[in-house]
């Protein structure tokens, strides 16, 4: 006899561990199955956020840029700091034990919450009299049922067809993560978001490094305005990154790696690195889920086909996050995790797709919500565009941190926000307040006429609005 839940989430990532809480709170009988294993070979919950993405990415991120800091805007401030030293080893300890601590979290939530945690792998066994019968292969083997399933499995990142991870030279995210000393050389292919994150961290530590993009322009999804000034900053920083090249053979030596390339203007070019970072994206995961023994629908790239509310083709099978469609974030899983527990629980879930926020945490920060300019061109919206540079902001010239700009673009006829785009310091915090002000539907004129604290950044947020109607009071 397996046992019987209301509802099995398989995947303990922010998407599955969020709706198994969700549905607890709801007063469901949850079961959470999670196979990630920490070092002991013991559970850790949290999935590639917490074990191999947004968590530790931080963490190293937050440690170089101590170094840089150190190294470089110290003396500004009048504090002299020499043969300042970075142990490599420590800030991967450092990372781990945030990583860690955010596991440890996330099991004492799944406790205090009544979801049952199953350390394993589960697959669809079939259909059963209760539902359906997961199978989960952990420690030891055990059957678990039922009528509800959620599937949260994520994704993995997508080698180069050839080039498989080796996480020594050839790194995914994952290996990317645990380098133990600052390469020499670092090649990075996909100047996306993974490439410009890990490729700041090695940088500020030392690395001499080569971002390789195959598209022509530079950050295509960022307004184009954000996205120059951005590569300024990345180019001032030393950040080569080379667009529009064709990537050829890569050879991974026993000294490192050489990267065979064609570049934009068609020469063929050797790259020659200590470490190989491949970020040119990631797959959906359902390896492993035994998807045909309940015909599970699939599309062609291996991700499980929704509906907008998350709805799989079999009955009470839901899936959401990184396995589904839609923008691979965090917090997009989560919020689809909360809106599916609420709909089996017959209530109204939602997800505002137009409103979830893309941050960059990179320095300086880059941060949207909304449409661009170059998307409301496409669209024949007709719209009024207003900045305001962090040059012009007392708090940045205080911080020392100038680079950048707040750009609002409002409806031309109603004045409704369409889109806040930020480049600067602290734009993932910013754009928290551009998020609420179109959750509501707010008009660029709602936050002109809201007071903003003195000194602080987000008054560049009330400039870019008073912009939009051409009133900058301090610009
Ligand atoms: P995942 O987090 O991938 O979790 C899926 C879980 O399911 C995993 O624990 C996996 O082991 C488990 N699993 C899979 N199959 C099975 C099975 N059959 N049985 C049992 N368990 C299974 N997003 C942001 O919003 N902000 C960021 O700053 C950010 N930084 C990132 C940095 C990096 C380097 C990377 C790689 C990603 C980053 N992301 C970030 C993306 C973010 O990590 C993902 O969007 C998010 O983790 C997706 O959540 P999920 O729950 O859908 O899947
Ligand atoms: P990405 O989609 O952000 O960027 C991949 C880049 O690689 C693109 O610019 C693409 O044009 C390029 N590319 C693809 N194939 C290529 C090839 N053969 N040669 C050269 N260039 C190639 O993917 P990335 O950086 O791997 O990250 C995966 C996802 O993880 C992101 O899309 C995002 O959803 C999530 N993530 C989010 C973060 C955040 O929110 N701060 C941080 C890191 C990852």
């Amino acid at each position: 006899m397996s046992k019987q839940f209301d509802v099995v989430v398989i995947g303990g990532g922010p998407g599955g561990y969020i709706a198994a809480i969700r549905a607890a709170q709801l007063g469901f009988q949850v079961a959470c199955i999670d196979e990630w294993k920490n070092a002991a070979g013991g559970p850790a919950p949290g999935g590639t956020c917490t074990n191999v993405g947004c968590i530790p990415s931080k963490a190293l991120l937050q440690s170089s840029e101590h170094f840089d800091h150190a190294n470089h805007h110290f003396a500004e401030h009048g504090i002299s700091a020499t043969g300042v030293k970075m142990d490599v080893a420590k800030m991967i300890a450092r990372k781990d034990t945030v990583v860690k601590q955010n596991n440890d979290g996330i099991l004492y939530l799944l406790k205090k919450n009544k979801v049952t945690f199953f350390h394993g792998r589960g697959s669809f066994v079939g259909k059963a009299e209760g539902g359906y019968t997961i199978q989960v292969a952990g420690k030891t083997e055990e059957a678990i049922t039922a009528k509800q399933v959620i599937i949260a499995t994520g994704s993995n990142a997508r080698a180069l067809p050839g080039t498989p991870f080796d996480e020594v030279n050839v790194l995914s995210n994952d290996g990317a993560l645990r380098v133990g000393a600052v390469p020499k050389k670092l090649a990075l292919i996909g100047s996306g978001v993974i490439g410009l994150e890990m490729g700041s961290v090695w940088r500020r530590l030392g690395a001499d490094v080569t971002i390789l993009e195959g598209l022509p322009t530079f950050l295509g999804a960022v307004d184009e305005q954000i996205a120059k000034e951005a590569k300024k900053a990345f180019d001032k920083q030393g950040l080569k990154i080379e667009l529009g090249v064709k990537v050829g053979e890569i050879v991974n030596g026993k000294k490192g790696v050489t990267v065979h390339y064609t570049n934009a203007k068609g020469e063929a070019v050797k790259l020659e690195a200590d470490k190989l970072i491949v970020s040119i994206g990631r797959v959906p995961n359902t390896i492993g889920l035994n998807t045909e023994a309940v015909g599970l629908q699939l599309d062609e790239r291996g991700a499980v086909v929704v509906d907008a509310d998350c709805k799989t083709n079999l009955p009470g099978v839901w899936a959401v996050g990184d396995v589904v469609r839609g923008p691979m974030l965090a917090h997009k899983a989560e919020e689809e995790g909360v809106a599916v527990a609420e709909r089996i629980a017959g209530q109204h879930g939602h997800v505002n797709f137009n409103t979830i926020p893309w941050v960059i945490y990179t320095s300086p920060e880059i941060a949207w919500v909304g449409r661009t300019e170059q998307q409301l061109k496409a669209e024949g919206v007709a719209y009024k565009a207003g900045s305001f540079p962090f040059l012009a902001n007392g708090r940045a010239r205080a911080l020392g941190d100038t680079t950048g700009m707040v750009k609002m673009l409002a409806d031309a006829t109603t004045d409704e926000i369409l889109g806040v785009h930020i480049v600067g310091p602290q734009a993932s915090e910013l754009i928290a307040e551009a998020v609420v002000a179109m959750e509501f539907r707010a008009s660029a004129e709602d936050i002109a006429r809201i007071c903003h604290a003195h000194p602080s950044l987000s008054e560049s947020t009330k400039e870019a609005a008073l912009a939009v109607d051409k009133r900058s009071l301090n610009f």
